[in-house]
């Protein structure tokens, strides 16, 4: 594989992240500046605020990504920004900023896919071994995954309805709790007897690699409501944890029944913001042991699980190394789908 030296924008949603990557492996720079204070008090990313954040945030941010690379843009071989999916707003500032870029710098330019970033950060821990598999869990997606070779993507499997973050940042709402509620209800789950309030598993024995989310949601908002009605108390650890550990159960399950119909798999990658999830870390990790001892789990680090910069550069290395350069004139695609 060709050596690369890649400087890499993302904006699809709520972090204004710049990075610097050397040969997909190598994080050189990787600053992320969370909005998440301005959205938090709308209880959920408002796009036209994201956008404006993005605008005021991006020259600096790049600023500091180079600053603490060591490199100027001179030094890069290319540029690499997120192309979708994402908020259409918010995508624009990065397609602007790296096309700008790579005109004033006469460096290629290398559209890269958001969900693509969040599998080969795994590329960042480990060199990555196909055919594998992955799983994007995050505020947007819940996919399946089968790569059977570099950048060849295959969705196996899907929600039907709410992806697991959304899942958690709306059971969080009922619960009170500051948005997103991903991290906050994981550490609530961890203090609560799971068995407590009965949480459907939708979708879990049906013969397919798809989920469903909302029936969860609508579940502990009936608990909820219902307990209201009676005058009972609810208790917030418990339905957290009964909630977490149907999330967790239908995901492992999935996961475990896709590689059983792909022995060929070597490697099961965890990606997206859910792979913070400290059930679902824990969960598939002792499923994975138990039942594909041979299969090799990744999972990368927190910092790495949720939206950054370097997950897009070591993904455009690969585009890099496969002269897969975008003109000039491209757009953000808000509806981007892998392997487009
Ligand atoms: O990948 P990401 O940073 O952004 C998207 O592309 O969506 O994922 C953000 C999502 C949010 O829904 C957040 O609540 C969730 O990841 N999240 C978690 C945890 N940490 C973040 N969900 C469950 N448990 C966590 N520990
Ligand atoms: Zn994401």
């Amino acid at each position: 594989m060709s050596e690369s030296l890649i400087l890499a924008i993302e904006t699809s949603c709520d972090e204004t992240s710049v990075a610097v990557v050397q040969d997909g492996r190598e994080i050189l720079s990787n600053i992320v500046a969370s909005q998440i204070k301005s959205h938090m008090r709308f209880g959920g990313v408002v796009p036209e605020v994201a956008s404006r954040h993005h605008v005021e945030q991006i020259t600096q941010v790049i600023d500091m990504a180079l600053e603490e690379s060591g490199h100027g843009v001179a030094d890069m071989d290319a540029i690499a920004v997120t192309q979708g999916p994402g908020l259409v707003g918010a995508l624009l500032v990065g397609v602007t900023a790296g096309k700008s870029l790579a005109m004033v710098y006469n460096k290629p330019l290398l559209a890269v896919n958001h969900l693509a970033g969040h599998i080969y950060a795994s590329q960042l821990v480990k060199p990555l071994k196909f055919p594998l598999m992955a799983l994007i869990v995050s505020g947007g997606h819940t996919e399946l995954v089968y790569m059977k070779e570099e950048f060849s993507f295959e969705i196996i499997g899907e929600t039907q309805d709410d992806a697991v973050g959304e899942a958690y940042d709306k059971v969080g709402r009922i619960l009170d709790l500051p948005y997103p509620a991903g991290k906050y209800l994981d550490e609530l789950a961890g203090k609560g007897n799971s068995e407590a309030y009965a949480i459907p598993r939708a979708m879990i024995h049906e013969d397919n690699f798809d989920f469903s989310f909302s029936g969860m949601k609508s579940a502990v908002m009936n608990t909820v409501h219902n307990a209201k009605q009676r005058g009972d108390e609810i208790v917030p650890e418990d339905l957290a944890a009964s909630f977490q550990a149907a999330a967790v159960e239908v995901l492992v399950e999935k996961a475990s029944k896709a590689l059983r119909e792909h022995p060929e798999v070597s490697q099961f990658i965890l990606a997206g913001g859910v792979a913070a999830n400290s059930g679902l870390r824990g969960e598939l990790s002792t499923r994975l042991a138990t039942e594909f001892p041979d299969v090799e789990l990744i999972i990368p680090p927190l910092k790495l699980c949720g939206d950054n910069a370097a997950m897009i550069g070591a993904s455009a290395h690969h585009m890099y190394a496969d002269k897969d350069f975008s003109e000039l004139d491209i757009n953000a695609i808000p509806g981007l789908m892998l392997g487009e």
